[in-house]
């Protein structure tokens, strides 16, 4: 059995206030199960936040990563920064990322390859925008994103995720139907199984307009194993809600 993850992406939200209540409503409500939760809030609340959670078995990840270990590059946070305060998970190359920051396969195959050398477990993000859906371009992108980010990469000793997020179903509240996930992640599968080794231990997660209606179905498709969720994870009852139905 892959491993079951549900993951918050917050995005550029919540403040410390926010951070706080969100931590008390957690303490008092979460229970551990065979899943693992996973919270990525902005890189300025990653301490505070690991402070607050203390001893709850949640994991805690940033959203993003330098490409660079160190030196004049203003703004931008290393994957030693994330060791020192024992962050061990980071997202890479989420499709806002690419879209507002101009960020290319490459540029997320030097993440990973950081990444992956000073042991922060990467979540990476792939997806198609609408355009190429409609031009019947889907399997050819995420191959390519796939094929480029990996390439020449060791994986095997780090735990890794990715997450298919298909970008006109994120913050659209259009889930992508449940026929499209299924195909689209079996062949993600089988994508990996020729890239990767051990791809058989990489758990695939849907994200996209994920909510506490819609996740069960989502969550029984034969190759999902969790959610990457923007929206909904902000709100801690509708998060540990989808969190509860994955168990
Ligand atoms: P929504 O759940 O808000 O659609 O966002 C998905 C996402 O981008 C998570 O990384």
């Amino acid at each position: 059995m892959k491993k079951k993850y549900c993951i918050a992406n917050w995005k550029m939200n919540q403040s410390v206030e926010d951070c706080e209540n969100y931590a008390f409503k957690l303490k008092s409500s979460f229970c551990k199960t065979s899943s693992e939760m996973i919270v990525c809030p902005s890189f300025i609340h990653l301490s505070k936040i690991k402070d607050l959670f203390g001893d709850l078995e949640i994991q805690i990840g940033a959203q993003t990563i330098s490409e660079h270990l160190n030196g004049a590059y203003t703004g931008e946070i290393s994957v030693e920064m994330l060791n020192d305060f024992n962050i061990n998970w980071t997202i890479v190359g989420h499709s806002e990322r690419r879209q507002f920051f101009n960020e290319t396969n490459q540029d997320i195959q030097n993440k990973l390859k950081i990444a992956v050398e000073n042991k922060i477990n990467p979540i990476v993000c792939i997806g198609e925008t609408l355009l190429e859906r409609q031009n019947s371009k889907t399997i050819e992108v995420l191959k390519e994103q796939i094929q480029t980010t990996f390439d020449s990469i060791n994986c095997s000793n780090i735990k890794l995720i990715i997450a298919y997020e298909p970008v006109w179903a994120i913050g659209s509240g259009v889930t992508a139907d449940l026929n499209t996930i299924s195909e689209t992640h079996e062949e993600i599968r089988n994508i990996l199984s020729k890239i990767i080794s051990n791809s058989e231990k990489v758990s695939i997660l849907y994200g996209g307009s994920v909510n506490p209606d819609n996740c069960e179905k989502i969550l029984n498709l034969k190759h999902v194993d969790g959610f990457l969720i923007g929206g909904a994870s902000l709100d801690p009852e509708k998060f540990l809600n989808i969190y509860r139905k994955m168990n």
